[in-house]
């Protein structure tokens, strides 16, 4: 089949704001009362913003009412709200505008998938929008990535099928979703967390496009060749 989207999440993938979410909710465990690390941090990644809380009071061994959980989630998200209304275009990650102007020229389609309600400010703030013919982020989606809903959107708003789109990801979570959506899938990141992905790249540094076709269309297993 042949491969006519490309499909980017976008926290971690296109923009750092990973570290952002990260300081938010190493700040409210702190409030909490016990620490929260970078490793049990890698597991709220992709995941939506209560299901983050979940698992930050399951670390934490905490049992708050629904009201309370509520209440945190809003405080965590003001925090990092702040942290990203000062986010720059010099923010987006290594390599990316390279990728995605090349992408286009190679007359690929593209979308933003993300789980983040925050899209609109991140793309607002960084100027990444241009690059997109689709956003479908958490405003859109009802059920979090591994579930393949916000991939599953994005094709079906170009016109594509499943097997038509190549999915970016630095999350196990969004991995996962790509490829229970049927989507070949691009790890961004560590080879160890990402090891489900059918090739893992540490980022779009000096990544050409056409590559990631080529090695796509010849390899319907693991890819091995870049
Ligand atoms: C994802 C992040 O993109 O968005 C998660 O990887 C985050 O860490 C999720 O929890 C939801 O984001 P937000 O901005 O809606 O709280
Ligand atoms: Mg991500």
């Amino acid at each position: 089949m042949e491969i006519k989207a490309f499909l980017f999440d976008l926290d971690g993938v296109l923009v750092d704001t990973a570290k952002y979410h990260y300081l938010a909710w190493r700040k409210l465990a702190s409030q909490l009362g016990f620490e929260f690390n970078e490793e049990q941090n890698e597991r709220l990644k992709g995941v939506s913003r209560m299901a983050s809380l979940e698992i930050l009071l399951e670390v934490g061994g905490i049992h708050v009412s629904e009201q309370e959980k509520q209440h945190m989630a809003e405080v965590k998200n003001n925090w990092y709200v702040q942290l990203i209304s000062s986010m720059t275009p010099d923010e987006i990650l290594p390599g990316v505008p390279e990728f995605l102007n090349k992408t286009r020229q190679a007359g690929l389609k593209t979308a933003i998938c993300s789980a983040s309600k925050n899209t609109p400010v991140i793309l607002e703030r960084t100027g990444l929008g241009k690059w997109f013919d689709v956003v479908v982020d958490g405003n859109r989606t009802s059920r979090a990535k591994p579930d393949p809903e916000v991939f599953l959107l994005a094709a079906s708003d170009l016109h594509l099928s499943a097997s038509e789109c190549v999915v970016f990801e630095d999350a196990e979570a969004g991995v996962e979703a790509a490829l229970r959506g049927n989507m070949r899938c691009i790890g961004i990141g560590s080879e160890e967390i990402l090891s489900k992905a059918n090739k893992v790249v540490p980022n779009l540094k000096n990544m050409d496009p056409l590559d990631v076709l080529k090695a796509i269309q010849n390899n319907h297993e693991k890819i091995n060749s870049f």
